[in-house]
């Protein structure tokens, strides 16, 4: 495929974005197609999470799952994609790549911790007893400022010559289309997600903190307090009673959660595939899936983003993308 080809990408997350980032990198020309700014959806909801193990931890996947393969390698992407980003679009991209702390829930049952580093062996993931051993270094798990990722993508993305237009699929003829429109796109479901940002304040934890499905992730200027999960909502609106619930768990753990401001409250939309994997491939001729990243969106996004492209110009795709061929999925209209 020529280099001067256009592609058009439907949808301006981080999924879309960082396609187009790898697009262009190898000299295509790209448009980016969106009714909404570039970053309004759960891409700028989410946390900036780079979280291989403490997602295994969550959902315990076995040895050689393909997407825990896939996030370990998304990790190692990011490490690589982080410093040039960040250099090319002249910002600060709130990389971190410190450790994540695990911790029990004040409502786990005994043992949590052990098991958790029971699986970790089991997986043979990295971890270190920290905090007088009532908490697990995570070495692999990091984060980044999703926030500032969209800014800075969007900056470089226009520098690049990217032509970024609102508006959606209609009129649009020809040429080949990527489909990045998360919850909205082919293959994928709603799951609802509400977190909040608290003041910095003493006693807040510097780092990214795990504690059950909740995490306290320090920013710039911000402790990002999520999550709640509601599968099969796609509706935005933030329940007063979900926020309580993340302020009521984390402040048995960080008191100080209740001593300082609550400067945001929000809610956003993870797309999932029925099979929880991300979707990667030709749904029909000029039409490309992308998406389905469901919790692990930030850390995901670069390395698909350079699968696709390597798949679009040159037909190749390493065999660990193959499990997330979208011909697994049955698709509606496309
Ligand atoms: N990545 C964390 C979440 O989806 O809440």
């Amino acid at each position: 495929m020529s280099e001067q080809t256009h592609i058009i990408i439907a949808g301006a997350g981080l999924a879309g974005l960082f396609t187009a980032y790898a697009l262009t990198g190898r000299g295509v020309k790209v448009r980016v197609v969106d009714p909404l700014p570039p970053g309004s959806g759960a891409s700028r909801a989410a946390a900036g999470m780079l979280a291989p193990c403490y997602e295994a931890v969550l959902e315990r996947p076995e040895a050689g799952d393909p997407l825990l393969k896939a996030c370990l390698a998304a990790r190692t992407a990011w490490e690589e994609v982080a410093g040039p980003l960040a250099e090319e679009a002249g910002m600060e991209i709130g990389y971190d790549p410190r450790p994540s702390l695990a911790r029990a829930a004040a409502d786990a049952p005994a043992g949590w911790l052990d098991s958790v580093s029971e699986y970790l062996d089991e997986l043979g993931l990295p971890y270190a007893p920290a905090g007088e051993e009532e908490m697990l270094e995570l070495p692999l798990d990091g984060q980044v400022d999703n926030r500032a990722v969209i800014t800075a993508l969007v900056h470089l993305l226009e520098a690049r010559g990217v032509d970024f237009h609102r508006g959606d699929l209609k009129g649009v003829i020809g040429g080949i289309i990527v489909d990045a429109r998360g919850w909205q796109g082919p293959g994928a479901s709603p799951v609802k997600g509400t977190a909040v940002s608290l003041a910095p304040h003493v006693g807040l934890p510097d780092r990214v903190v795990r504690f059950g499905n909740r995490y306290l992730a320090p920013k710039a200027g911000r402790v990002v307090l999520g999550a709640v999960s509601q599968a099969g909502i796609s509706d935005t609106r933030v329940s007063e009673e979900d926020v309580q619930a993340l302020l009521g768990d984390a402040a048995k753990l960080y008191p100080a959660v209740r001593e300082t401001e609550v400067l945001e409250r929000w809610s956003g939309v993870r797309p999932r595939a029925q099979d929880g994997l991300p979707i990667l491939g030709w749904a029909r001729t000029n039409r490309y899936l992308i998406g389905g990243y469901f919790r692990n969106g930030v850390l995901l996004a670069p390395l698909m983003g350079q699968w696709a492209a390597s798949h679009i110009l040159d037909g190749a795709l390493p065999p660990e993308a193959i499990p997330f061929s979208p011909d697994r999925l049955s698709l509606s209209a496309t």
